[in-house]
């Protein structure tokens, strides 16, 4: 008579006896005592009644019903009181090194929706491939959306590329939006920008472009700190961004940016001298800055990888993405009031296998470890899970990747610690193979979770 919810509710009572549920016999009430994105749901003979305070919390009282109900409508009396840990309880998807159809995103984007995920954080650009339609920088899509064969091992050599244009992109705003998910578009500049120099070739340094590229490395497509020029075409491409889409914030990538173009550029090292910067480091602490800055003034908020905390800049300025953080810097700005997101390597990347990040791994992550203070836990916004595609070439591999893990991550971010049980979420989450696959989204074989490492 339990069913496998996901994520588990704070409280769950199973009052005995069950009863067919219509979705017209359903009362939705609204109560300002509900906290937000929090909802009630009370189920017995005499009454059905979910309630909230917030179009939010409604929604998931709803997701949680449906899966109460068995195939009959069928649902347990029960009496739940259910709200998230975590206001930022996210998912990425890389679709550049490999691109989606704008349906498997949808797909993608309804299966989270069921778990109670509230962020798509999409990576839309990089070495790889430009994804964006930016109608200032045509070249962007014409040149930067395509490369010299598929790449990444693959001895396919036709052109492999495309973008989402601006409708099919709102498209997908609006579809995320009926189901309570904010996009995140991120623009990863200074690094990772070889489709965009290839496209424009006087953003780089040596104002020589470079291929779009066909393999996995951090390249030397970087975008020239020296030149006011970069800076036109940034604030350009972000205020058609801050255009096209609502959310507040905006990602500004900001990983993995070699210093050698700068150190050997004209452009760069007068503006190191002007500026008074001692080296590379610093340099990209100047770019942050303004970009953070020129955000900051469009009425947004811009997200970094945790690299772009090097700048310097204050907890009110940017939030960080803490993804491989040696120095301990995410920490240290949680602890004096930024936000910061949690997406560490070591136990969401969804792109590693299932013998380097098994299930189990992945589900006892810990967003508030205890290199935190009790301030620097308050500013741990949630948690967030990427799928890099550099390896993931089919939708159905990134579902494998992602499946059953994300439902890990889903209930990382809504349920509290204390109430996780691995053995028992693995039952739940194995109940979802069906739900998934109706939607379309195939899940890894239950032996393949947790191999031996
Ligand atoms: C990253 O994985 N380069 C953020
Ligand atoms: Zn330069």
């Amino acid at each position: 008579m339990k069913r496998p919810l996901i994520p588990c509710p704070t409280s769950i009572e199973y009052l005995g006896g069950e009863r067919s549920l219509p979705a017209d016999a359903i009362s939705y009430v609204k109560d300002e005592t509900i906290p937000n994105e929090g909802y009630r749901l009370t189920v017995t003979d005499a009454e059905a009644t979910l309630t909230f305070s917030t179009d939010a919390g409604r929604f998931y009282g709803v997701q949680t019903l449906r899966q109460l109900r068995d195939e009959n409508s069928v649902v347990p009396f029960v009496k739940i009181e259910d709200a998230p840990k975590f206001g930022w309880r996210g998912f990425m998807i890389d679709s550049s090194r490999h691109i989606q159809t704008v349906d498997e995103i949808k797909t993608f984007i309804e299966a989270a929706s069921r778990y109670k995920c509230n962020v798509f954080h999409w990576h839309l650009c990089d070495d790889p491939g430009w994804r964006l339609e930016i109608d200032r920088y045509p070249l962007l899509c014409e040149l930067g959306a395509w490369r010299d064969g598929w790449g990444f091992g693959s001895d396919n050599m036709e052109r492999y590329g495309g973008y989402f244009t601006k409708a099919q992109i709102r498209d997908i705003i609006d579809f995320c939006a009926a189901r309570h998910i904010m996009v995140v578009p991120e623009f990863d500049i200074p690094g990772h920008s070889s489709a965009a120099v290839h496209s424009y070739p006087y953003l780089c340094c040596s104002g020589e472009g470079g291929d779009v590229k066909t393999s996995a490395a951090v390249f030397d497509g970087v975008l020239c700190a020296g030149k006011e020029s970069t800076f036109d075409f940034c604030n350009g491409v972000l205020e058609e961004i801050i255009d096209l889409f609502p959310g507040k914030y905006i990602h500004i990538g900001g990983d993995e940016v070699p210093k050698d173009n700068w150190n050997n550029c004209p452009h760069c090292q007068k503006r190191l001298k002007e500026e008074g910067l001692k080296d590379g480091e610093a340099l990209q602490g100047y770019f942050t800055r303004r970009i953070a800055a020129f955000i900051k003034a469009h009425g947004k908020t811009p997200i970094g990888w945790n690299e772009v905390l090097e700048a310097g800049l204050a907890p009110d300025d940017i939030v960080a993405t803490k993804w491989h953080d040696r120095e301990g810097r995410c920490d240290e700005f949680a602890n004096r009031g930024g936000k910061i997101i949690m997406e560490e390597t070591s136990h969401v990347y969804l792109d590693y296998d299932y013998h380097r990040t098994p299930l189990g791994q992945t589900y006892t992550y810990r967003p508030q470890p205890d290199s935190l203070t009790e301030e620097g836990k308050k500013n741990v916004l949630g948690v967030e899970a990427p799928i890099w595609t550099e390896w993931v070439e089919t939708f159905d591999r990134m579902c494998y990747m992602c499946f059953p893990r994300l439902l890990a991550v889903a209930e990382i971010g809504w349920t509290d610690p204390a109430q996780r049980d691995y053995a028992e979420f693995k039952a739940r989450a194995e109940a979802q193979r069906n739900v998934l696959a109706d939607i379309g989204v195939k899940m890894a074989p239950y032996e393949d979770w947790d191999p031996e490492k």
